[in-house]
């Protein structure tokens, strides 16, 4: 099976719920003309989520959430349960983001539990993983991403492996203006596709789509999508202006359309 390509915004701690429809609705626009027929989507802030459903005219765009709860209801305060998502339209959720994993302790363990309940739940798991710059420094890049990894698919039926997406993040391009060269970017893909089979199964590793994150913006996706084993983009400052996101979908038109 070929595996798809992604455009995905993240959008962070941005947008009010009028920012968000306004978006939504300019932008979901601009797609259904281009007839895009490969994923192009946008995970909001929560409070935003359903105000970017109501612009999303004809579910052009792929909503999505930027992190979910461990549960599917109860003592949780301060957590968004999945159904709670999908009520809102969400159809995939970030999960493992590496603002989620070092600023507020999220484990691999937690990751890995909400990478099941996702499935579950019928919602595409994105989980993201990638290394810090001294790790990359000190030669530990491997390392880091497959102790992330492999937690977070080993629980996973074989039947659902392909429902997931990777995201690589280096930490050191996660809103920093530094971008991985596409062939870093390409090895380290490869890396992840031949550890996937190795640890779950002949053919694993080349059924996933792994995306590449971190400083991607109009100057240099041409050259990082033209990079073997990259599957699309996670995109954080440069998903935030409709014009800018919309630059990023015309460069990147012959793998989305
Ligand atoms: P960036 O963020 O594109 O602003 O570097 C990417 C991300 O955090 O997903």
């Amino acid at each position: 099976m070929k595996r798809a390509f992604y455009l995905i915004g993240n959008w962070k701690m941005n947008k009010s719920s009028g920012e968000a429809k306004e978006f939504f609705a300019t932008f979901s626009n601009q797609i259904q003309k281009l007839q895009v027929k490969n994923r192009v989507g946008i995970a909001p802030p929560f409070t935003s989520l359903h105000a970017a459903s109501l612009g999303n005219t004809g579910g052009a765009v792929w909503l999505g959430a930027q992190n979910m709860g461990l549960k599917e209801s109860g003592a949780h305060t301060g957590e968004v349960a999945p159904s709670m998502l999908k009520e809102h339209g969400v159809e995939f959720v970030i999960l493992g983001h590496s603002e989620r994993r070092h600023i507020y302790r999220e484990s691999s363990g937690m990751v890995a539990d909400k990478v099941l309940l996702a499935l579950q739940s019928g919602l595409t798991p994105i989980v993201c993983v990638g290394e810090t710059e001294k790790e990359r420094h000190d030669g530990n890049t491997m390392q880091v991403i497959r102790s992330e990894l492999e937690p977070a698919l080993k629980g996973v039926a074989e039947q659902d492996l392909e429902k997931i997406i990777i995201a690589y993040e280096p930490l050191w391009a996660v809103g920093t203006g530094k971008v991985a060269t596409p062939e870093e970017v390409s090895l380290v893909h490869r890396q992840c596709r031949d550890f996937l089979t190795q640890v779950l199964g002949e053919g694993v590793g080349e059924k996933i789509s792994i995306l590449y994150g971190g400083s991607v913006n109009s100057s240099n996706v041409e050259s990082l999508a033209s990079a073997s084993d990259v599957d699309g983009f996670l995109v954080g400052g440069a998903s935030l202006k409709i014009e800018d996101f919309v630059s990023l979908v015309n460069l990147t038109k012959d793998k989305l359309l």
